[in-house]
């Protein structure tokens, strides 16, 4: 018999507004995405020129990562300027041709803001470099001076999130500047009027020329506890900080940092549109990640309990409740994320002896996944994530089923996090591999040419658009049909129900008329009944799912 367990209810007058609460917004991540130069890095036109691609593949929302100005220490990251366009990427009339595409197709635009750092080529810091200790050019980062007779160490403990000292010297300074990342990306200083007023300039920027949102990099990052006090912790991107829940550590989710996010949040709704802001904000617990999300402050955030989750049924369950019920306290959306550019593929993490463990990195000398097995799972992963109310990311190549590549030499990498550990942590160049569109092209069709800034393994090829498109059952079909189903049986909007599944390894809920039921386990589970819309792999001869497999059932 199934049991109705719980019940959690989008507020009713938020059905058809607020774009944002049902959203599937689609992250680009534009060096890799598609280059029409034939430079090997990908641009703003390669992305207009794939828009009805995405408009194929049914996505609400595109979010792109930089591309500003940059000296691409840490791959656009690090913005040199935040009103230009990165000659790399092409130009602003670019950007404009590619919203104009994409509000034409009915997608909705999300840009990055960067705001706890810059670069260090930013004419702020390089007026701050060439200005004396104590010069107001220097206040607008943090600048200290260091500890000892000389002043040669630095003037706290703080460790970057990237590994090594968190502080650095320019050559022949006498001061100390921070930098919670690489050394290339120096901390502004949030207590400064003059930082915050530009950034409500940028927000505008960017808002009068008609994007949509902001995902706002490193959320709980920006003000620091008054006078720098040692922290022996360490932070690790997107698991957030180690040593437990009430110690986040004096650089991290300060109170005063949500007053920002209040006057972002008035300058956002004097524009007509509902334009939205999504938290990058590692911090546990949920309840305070979700005070990012209050009614006065952004709109989501992203949900990385979720993305770190292994592929255990109880263990998923448990973070579906307990994000749930932490976004509906503050009257926010839940978001759906697995993979970004931070992260190996999923794909390749629930490959893992330790079906989604979340290592820093794969080499080749490293564990390497089970890629049919990842792959499997993945597939019905997108099973679970599409029926969740809320809205969900999807990560470029995701819907192909791209693996993370696993094999790629050390002299390719460009993560600064893996030189700043001597290679220890293997870093994220792994999951940024420019796409494969072409399975028989030079460079798998990513550009017109054979170059693309990281190889790509020759395996692209099998996960290549041209190879899937048309293809019945493969995963980019899956996920067109999975997005037209969420679409029209309203599933962002929705309620779920569990129900009780055929073994503890099976989810099963209900969301409206619809039922999902994913069989993380090894044995053939039997479906409850409804009528089968989609399954991730065909039904055995007695009719069951098998295992590592999902379907969506039509109750009515
Ligand atoms: C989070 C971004 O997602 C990551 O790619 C970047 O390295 C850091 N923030 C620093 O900006």
């Amino acid at each position: 018999m199934n049991m109705r367990t719980k019940d959690f209810t989008t507020p009713a007058a938020c059905t058809n507004l607020e774009w944002w609460r049902s959203a599937v917004i689609y992250q680009i991540y534009p060096r890799s995405f598609s280059d029409s130069d034939g430079d090997g890095i990908g641009d703003l036109p390669g992305i207009t020129a794939k828009l009805p691609y995405l408009g194929r593949l049914g996505v609400d929302a595109i979010w792109l990562s930089p591309f500003y100005l940059s000296p691409q220490a840490d791959a656009g990251y690090d913005v040199a300027d935040y009103r230009v366009v990165d000659p790399l990427f092409g130009t602003l009339d670019d950007f404009d041709r590619m919203l104009e595409q994409a509000h034409a197709l009915g997608m909705r635009v999300i840009v990055d803001l960067v705001p706890n750092h810059t670069s260090d080529e930013h004419a702020w810091f390089q007026a701050a470099l060439q200005s004396p200790p104590g010069s107001a050019e220097r206040a607008r980062y943090l600048f200290r001076d260091g500890k000892g007779e000389h002043g040669n160490l630095p003037p706290n403990n703080w460790q970057s999130v990237f590994g090594g000292n968190a502080w650095s010297r320019a050559p022949g300074d006498s001061q100390w500047y921070l930098h919670l990342f690489d050394r290339r990306q120096p901390d502004l200083n949030w207590d400064h009027p003059d930082v915050r007023s530009e950034f409500e300039d940028v927000l505008k920027f960017w808002l009068d020329r008609g994007v949509d949102g902001f995902r706002v990099d490193v959320a709980h990052g920006l003000v620091k506890a008054p006078g720098l006090p040692d922290w022996a912790g360490q932070a690790a991107m997107v698991e957030g900080t180690e040593g437990g829940d009430d110690n986040p550590g004096p650089m991290w989710d300060q109170e005063d940092v949500h007053e920002i996010y209040r006057s972002w949040r008035r300058l956002l709704d004097s524009y007509p549109g509902e334009r939205m802001m999504v938290a990058e904000a590692w911090i546990a617990p949920q309840a305070r990640l979700t005070r990012y999300i209050r009614p006065d402050e952004m709109q989501q955030a992203f949900n990385f309990d979720y993305l770190l989750t292994h592929w255990d049924a109880a263990e998923i369950k448990a973070v579906i409740d307990s994000s749930l019920a932490a976004s509906a306290a503050v009257g926010a959306p839940t978001t759906w994320v697995m993979s970004n550019h931070d992260s190996v593929r999923h794909t390749s993490r629930y490959g893992l002896s330790k079906p989604g463990a979340r290592p820093k990195g794969i080499a080749a000398d490293g564990e390497q996944p089970d890629e049919a097995l990842g792959l499997r799972r993945a597939r019905a992963a997108a099973f679970l994530t599409l029926a969740l109310p809320g809205s969900a990311y999807i990560y470029q190549g995701e819907e192909l089923g791209l693996p993370e590549h696993t094999m790629l030499e050390a002299h390719y990498r460009q993560d600064p996090a893996f030189f700043r550990t001597n290679g220890e942590e293997i870093g994220r160049d792994g999951c940024r591999v420019p796409l494969p569109w072409l399975a028989d092209a030079p460079s798998f069709g990513f550009g017109p040419g054979e170059k693309s800034w990281l190889p790509q393994p020759e395996g692209f090829a099998r996960y290549a658009v041209d190879r899937q498109e048309g293809v019945y059952g493969s995963t980019l079909e899956l996920y067109r049909q999975l997005l037209q189903l969420r679409h029209d049986y309203k599933l962002g909007n929705g309620q779920l129900r569990w129900q009780s599944g055929d073994s503890s390894d099976v989810l099963s809920f209900d969301n409206g008329t619809l039922c999902a039921v994913i069989n993380l386990g090894m044995r053939p589970v039997t479906l409850p009944p409804g009528r089968l819309l989609l399954s991730s792999e065909q039904r055995d001869a007695s009719g069951r799912l098998p295992g590592n497999a999902a379907a969506w059932l039509a109750l009515r």
